[in-house]
């Protein structure tokens, strides 16, 4: 089985959230499994120049208001999986963000450049641009890739079986509807209702209609897109589509992910033996101008600073976290006014708050490792990548009990203790109080050693690898 995977990012080239990590490792997982799995990728500068040994598939042109398309076939990074790479210099030869130009506005032109992705997608899928392979399945990721679904069900010669996974609902590929005259989609009848959402165009509800099978990132989060609280306004297609909307827990690859051996930590460290960890708090401690004492708990975030992380929560209950004496490492960037709250935070209790706007890897892990306890107090959540790294380095998630989050995180109580399957905090409410309870109990946990060891023990050891979803994945390429 030939199965084409069609993103817009992937680790370790592009990277603005977990779609990235993702792209790079369930790829590579169903590989594993011994199918022929390619990638699709539009050839931002960095993918250009990361994908080695880039050969010309084929020259095509012009399309999409690009003069001169080059489809070249080259190999990605770590996994050496092989990936086709649009080079389109006019549509993609843009650095930085790859939705977003220098001014942090969408470019006016991304409905051209990511229906082309799909459109490149569906002619792979015809066998007219590369004789050798011709993929079995379409598997595209998020808005970007969904107008691929749609150009293989335009086809009337194509049967090519597509799957379409939603990563985040909220961002629905929303253009005036005119611009569909430079996409060369029908839209008439039927093919316009797929198209229209209210009055605009959406590649997510595109794809949604003409994909065969549809799944989110986690069981929990694709029931909870059926609701009108959490579906976008998509919630009734949603729900029409029936058994053919899935669940699919995102993995993590502990290649990466590892502390025994992951490159960016000052000390490599195991369950059996935490010191390591320790180190890593106290290094990063005395880095960030803090209080240097393994006793005093450290909270972490590594994410974006928006509303659907529910960083103006955490920043309204911030008095709590430090008069429980704890102390909060941000990294990442996002929403201007919560980059304000975090920054004036800092300003305000240098000796406890530190924050990084910006994006680090290396300085990701080293937090995830030192940190006691990582925030995730989303009010939305496909899944979730980061409470599951911080779980394998004995690093305790504090959550809301939503989506992905709610499907990865056991609360910890008498009975969760007891039955040995606690791994961290989780509250309902996205409410201050209820995040500000959630973190007073985190503290009060921290203050017990013995109990905390044995949920960082649990959580160390569980196994959130690919190994399990991508058998999920290959079951549902096998039934369209
Ligand atoms: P989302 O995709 O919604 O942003 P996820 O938890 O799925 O959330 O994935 C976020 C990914 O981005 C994780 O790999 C996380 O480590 C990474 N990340 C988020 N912010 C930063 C940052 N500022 N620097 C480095 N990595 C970051
Ligand atoms: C999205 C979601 C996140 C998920 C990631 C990877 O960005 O917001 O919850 O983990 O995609 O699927």
């Amino acid at each position: 089985m030939r199965i084409l995977h069609v993103a817009a990012e992937v680790y370790p080239l592009v990277k603005t959230g977990g779609l990235a990590d993702v792209v790079a490792a369930l790829p590579a997982a169903l590989a594993d499994r011994g199918l022929d799995v390619r990638l699709l990728l539009p050839g931002m500068p960095a993918i250009l120049n990361g994908v080695s040994d880039l050969q010309r598939v084929i020259r095509l042109g012009p399309a999409f208001g690009a003069a001169v398309i080059t489809l070249c076939l080259g190999r990605l990074p770590d996994s050496g999986l092989p990936a086709y790479v649009i080079d389109a210099p006019f549509l993609y030869r843009r650095d930085g963000n790859p939705y977003l130009g220098p001014d942090g506005r969408d470019w006016s032109d991304n409905h051209r450049r990511f229906a082309l992705l799909g459109w490149i997608a569906a002619h792979l899928a015809g066998g007219d641009l590369d004789h050798d392979w011709q993929p079995t399945v379409v598997h595209a990721h998020d808005w970007h890739a969904g107008l691929a679904p749609t150009y293989v069900a335009q086809n009337p010669a194509l049967n090519t079986a597509t799957v379409f996974t939603i990563h985040n609902l909220a961002f629905r590929g929303l253009f005036p509807l005119d611009h569909h005259t430079d996409l060369g989609l029908l839209i008439s009848g039927a093919d316009q209702s797929a198209l229209e959402f209210h009055g605009q165009l959406s590649f997510m509800k595109s794809a949604l209609v003409h994909a065969k099978r549809v799944n989110a990132v986690s069981p929990t989060y694709a029931r909870e897109i059926c609701t009108r609280e959490f579906g976008w306004g998509l919630d009734g297609l949603l729900r029409g589509r029936g058994s053919d909307l899935s669940g699919i827990l995102n993995g993590v690859d502990y290649s990466i992910w590892d502390p025994t051996s992951d490159p960016a930590l000052p000390r490599a460290y195991s369950s059996d033996n935490l010191s390591g960890k320790t180190v890593c708090k106290l290094q990063l401690q005395a880095e960030m101008g803090f209080t240097v004492d393994a006793k005093v708990p450290l909270f972490a975030v590594v994410s974006r600073l928006t509303s659907q992380k529910g960083m103006d929560l955490l920043l309204a209950v911030l008095p709590t976290l430090l008069a429980e004496g704890g102390q909060l490492v941000v990294i990442g960037s996002g929403d201007a006014d919560v980059e304000a709250g975090f920054r004036a935070a800092a300003a305000e209790h240098g000796d406890a708050v530190s924050v990084y706007l910006g994006y680090d890897d290396a300085l990701s892990h080293r937090i995830i490792a030192a940190a006691d306890v990582l925030l995730v107090p989303s009010r939305f959540e496909p899944c979730g990548l980061t409470q599951l790294y911080a779980l394998r380095y004995g690093t305790l998630p504090l959550v809301r009990r939503i989506g992905g989050l709610a499907d990865t995180v056991v609360a910890i109580s008498a009975e969760t203790l007891r039955r040995g399957t606690a791994n961290g905090f989780a509250f309902d409410d996205a409410s201050r109080r209820a995040l500000a309870a959630c973190i007073g109990e985190a503290c009060a946990v921290f203050r017990e050693p013995a109990v905390w060891h044995q949920v960082q023990q649990y959580g160390m050891a569980q196994d959130f690898s690919w190994a399990d979803s991508a058998a999920r994945y290959e079951a549902l390429y096998r039934s369209i």
